[in-house]
């Protein structure tokens, strides 16, 4: 692997300044004191691998990421365990879906070790800085730029891959309760053969619109419907979704390329099938999920994801409906799958799928 230098930040934040912005510090606003950066061009490889004080860039106005969005990240958290120690969950599955969003984006792949030694070593060094409520992460940011200085149309020849670090409590206000949900009936997310299943910057760029519309009707989060008949539901801005019927059966819309394959859902699913739960990945309709809400059918819709884990969804709103979901509130089952997952995250639960990576 090549070799990693670390410089410590010379002037870190200072303790206790540090310690009031862990008191309740939301999420995606308090960074910590170091980054990760290494520089690739085309022909030499991944070079200069350096942990060093976090400090803004500075790139060439030409830079190809600036004009072509060529962009993409991860989203990761480190947990906190009960000895005091962190762990990370599945890094080695967020290495293998960055570099398949970089193969897409004609990027050049990051060795997936070299991925896992930038996030681990960044959480060592910054370890001071998870949240200081039970169950606050540090969440964790690799991305990928493309920073050749050259206007012409191509794949760019050179790359900086970073990674930076965020202190992160929930990510949506008022915790305990459930979501409400916008739909997107005229804006659509990725169509087939497009990115939808790589995590790059643009297509949260062409989601915002959406994502501000839900907000602005008093929502907190847009689904979007597929992009041909759009009819099928697929996910949300930033969240995978599940369906939870009264025979305690499971459903998931499938990957076809559209939607991002979740970690959290792949663990969801993993789960549920170690319970004997039925589940199943086929596509549901927008009006099937609100005819099956009316009738009790369905009794339950969670959102999930790193950044949202497990949140309840209690009302889906669009131009042409309205409905609730069960009770409006968090349902049972969900409640079971998110403390299932949290607890193996926090290194309560046993691990049956080795999931946890420790940092030593
Ligand atoms: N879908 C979208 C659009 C996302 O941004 C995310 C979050 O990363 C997810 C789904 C859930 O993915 P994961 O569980 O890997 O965080
Ligand atoms: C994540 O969960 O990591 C994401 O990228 C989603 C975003 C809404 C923060």
């Amino acid at each position: 692997m090549i070799p990693f230098t670390i410089t410590p930040n010379t002037t870190p934040t200072d303790a206790a300044i540090r310690t009031a912005k862990l008191a309740d510090p939301g999420f995606g606003k308090v960074f910590t004191d170091h980054m990760v950066m290494i520089r690739y061009v085309e022909g030499d490889g991944w070079q200069d691998a350096e942990v060093k004080a976090r400090a803004p860039l500075s790139l060439d106005p030409a830079a190809a990421v600036l004009h072509y969005a060529q962009e993409i990240f991860e989203g990761m958290k480190a947990y906190k365990l009960g000895d005091g120690n962190a762990a990370l969950f599945r890094p080695d599955a967020n290495a293998r879906r960055f570099n398949e969003s970089a193969h897409r984006m004609a990027m050049p792949a990051v060795p997936e070790d070299v991925f896992i030694k930038s996030v681990e070593e960044l959480v060592k060094i910054d370890r001071d800085w998870f949240p200081s409520a039970e169950g606050g992460t540090l969440y964790l940011r690799p991305f990928m730029i493309a920073s050749e200085a050259f206007l012409g149309v191509r794949p760019a020849r050179e790359y900086l891959f970073m990674v930076i670090a965020s202190a992160a409590g929930p990510y949506f206000k008022g915790d305990a309760g459930a979501i409400s949900i916008w739909v997107s009936e005229h804006y659509t997310r990725a169509a087939r053969g497009g990115t939808g299943a790589a995590k790059c910057g643009g297509n949260y760029a062409s989601s915002l619109i959406a994502q501000a519309e839900a907000i602005s009707k008093g929502h907190d989060q847009v689904v979007f419907l597929d992009a041909v008949e759009n009819r099928w539901v697929e996910e949300l801005g930033g969240m995978n979704v599940f369906f939870v019927f009264e025979d305690g059966s499971l459903r998931t819309p499938p990957l076809g390329g559209t939607i991002l394959p979740g970690i959290t859902r792949d663990a969801l699913l993993t789960l549920a099938h170690d319970s004997g739960l039925s589940v199943c990945e086929e596509r549901y309709s927008i009006d099937q999920w609100q005819d099956d809400a009316r009738s009790g059918k369905l009794v339950e819709a969670f959102a999930c994801g790193t950044a949202a884990v497990v949140t309840p969804i209690g009302t889906v709103t669009g131009e042409k409906r309205s409905f609730v979901i069960g009770a409006g509130g968090p349902g049972q089952l969900t409640e079971k799958l998110r403390q299932q997952l949290v607890n193996i995250q926090r290194g309560i639960a046993p691990d049956p799928h080795n999931w946890l990576r420790r940092l030593s």
